[in-house]
């Protein structure tokens, strides 16, 4: 006999079937014996009775323990008055791997363990369908961005994650030993991205992990995160590159709500479309700040808690989740960034903001080797010690711009999670490394 799915019950009343999974529940009468099996497509109320039940499985169910996994032969017929609208009669029920009790965690809906003991056993905690649907969404926005990239001719590209090259400040670098050298895990494809640009794709993207050595301990930073970062050629300013981002938002938004609307209402979230994302400079931003009584200077970047107030402020304003933060200044960007033509302090660079919180950082690359070597200058750097980056601009050097988003943050966002943590199987942070 073939398996049947649980999600495919509805369409085999009165037939017998054969289903396989997980006991999620189990309650002992001495007549009837409830149990809830769940597979990979949702759960299912299944009933063993004294008397219908072959009297061994019967029997045996009293020494069955929850997340073992069985196998049952029984017949679906429909209960309106149950949540599932069908029930499950038990002919026969086969213990395939019994599960140790007690569990070490407690994944139900109803009394969760800590989040770090779930991480873990993130095997178990995974169990829980809200936990799956969580990763089943964010394996849906890997595909359709991926998709998005691929239809607008960008090509996708594995580039090392070992190196001794980097472009992004050496403070966050992880040292490692290789073969006796010290070498870096990459804290940013970006470097690459530009190679390839030049190196005549124009438009090239990566998904891949990213490293960052930040003693960060809070509810956005890791120090192993997914980044989903693009570069594009022949761009006329960051502003394309902006308008670039909110399509491919808005295509990744609308086809979610398509594609995972199962999972979205099991995680009870909704999400609006974003139309015209607010694009307000930096000044802007620390002049409604201001308002609300948080100052900056000048040149400096805001603090997450200036993120978080500009978050409200926007929503409240504009009526928008999103909102992009232009024209940083020169001052808390790298000497990569293009300056801006009418203020030579500030930089044709932007954050992108989700309700308060920074999920990508994107900016119109410095293409001209001699304002590039000024600009390094400017910073204490001299591009004479990065070889590899400084050759990227000598043989005919396409104007360009990239962006890095970070998938793990998007996803949290996104599903409203109060932790990034809940939105990666395993996180890294500096206080875990395994399992
Ligand atoms: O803002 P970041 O550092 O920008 C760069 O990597 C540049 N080289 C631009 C580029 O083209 N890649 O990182 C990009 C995004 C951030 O906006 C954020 O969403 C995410 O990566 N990110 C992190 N996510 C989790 N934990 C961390 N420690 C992160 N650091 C950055
Ligand atoms: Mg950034």
């Amino acid at each position: 006999m073939e398996r049947t799915l649980i999600k495919d019950l509805k369409d085999n009343i009165g037939k017998e079937v054969l289903l396989k999974g997980w006991i999620q529940e189990l309650r002992n009468l001495s007549k009837i014996k409830f149990l809830i099996l769940r597979d990979r497509t949702g759960d299912m109320q299944t009933l063993a009775f004294k008397g219908d039940t072959e009297e061994e499985s019967f029997n045996a169910l009293d020494d069955f323990t929850k997340e073992s996994v069985v196998e049952i032969i029984g017949t679906p017929k429909e209960n309106k008055t149950s949540h599932w609208g069908i029930e499950v009669m038990i002919k026969n029920i086969k213990m395939v791997s019994l599960s140790e009790v007690p569990h070490p965690i407690d994944n139900s809906d109803k009394s969760q363990t800590n989040i770090d003991k779930r991480i873990d056993y993130r095997f178990l905690d995974t169990r829980n369908l809200k936990k799956q649907a969580i990763f089943k969404i964010r394996s849906k926005i890997v595909k359709i961005v991926g998709t998005y990239l691929e239809s607008n001719e960008f090509t996708n590209i594995q580039t090392p994650k070992m190196t001794t090259i980097g472009v992004e400040s050496g403070a966050d670098l992880f040292t490692v030993d290789y073969f006796g050298t010290p070498i870096y895990l990459s804290q940013s494809p970006q470097i690459y991205k530009q190679m390839f640009v030049v190196g005549g794709f124009e438009r090239v993207y990566e998904i891949a992990p990213v490293f960052r050595a930040e003693k960060s301990h809070t509810t956005r930073h890791l120090t192993e995160f997914t980044g989903v970062d693009f570069e594009m050629a022949f761009i006329k300013d960051e502003i394309e590159l902006m308008n670039f981002v909110e399509e491919m938002l808005v295509d990744l938004l609308t086809k979610l709500k398509e594609e995972c609307s199962s999972e979205l209402e099991l995680l009870g979230v909704e999400h609006k479309i974003p139309e015209d994302i607010p694009r307000i400079t930096m000044g802007e931003a620390k002049a409604l700040l201001a308002e609300k009584g948080k100052k900056y200077t000048e040149e400096d970047d805001l603090d997450p808690e200036g993120e978080k107030l500009l978050g409200e402020i926007v929503k409240e304003k504009y009526g928008s989740e999103f909102v992009f933060l232009t024209n940083f200044p020169f001052a808390v960007r790298p000497f990569y960034c293009m300056k801006s033509e009418a203020d030579s302090n500030g930089t044709k660079s932007f954050d992108l903001l989700f309700n308060g919180v920074e999920i990508a950082t994107g900016t119109q690359r410095e293409h001209q080797l001699d304002v590039l070597e000024k600009q390094a200058k400017g910073k204490g750097l001299d591009l004479d010690k990065m070889p590899e980056y400084k050759d990227l601009f000598k043989y005919g050097c396409p104007p360009h711009g990239g962006v890095g988003f970070g998938l793990d943050r998007i996803t949290q966002r996104l599903l409203k999670l109060d932790n990034i943590r809940e939105a990666v199987l395993l996180p890294r942070d500096p206080e875990r490394m395994s399992p």
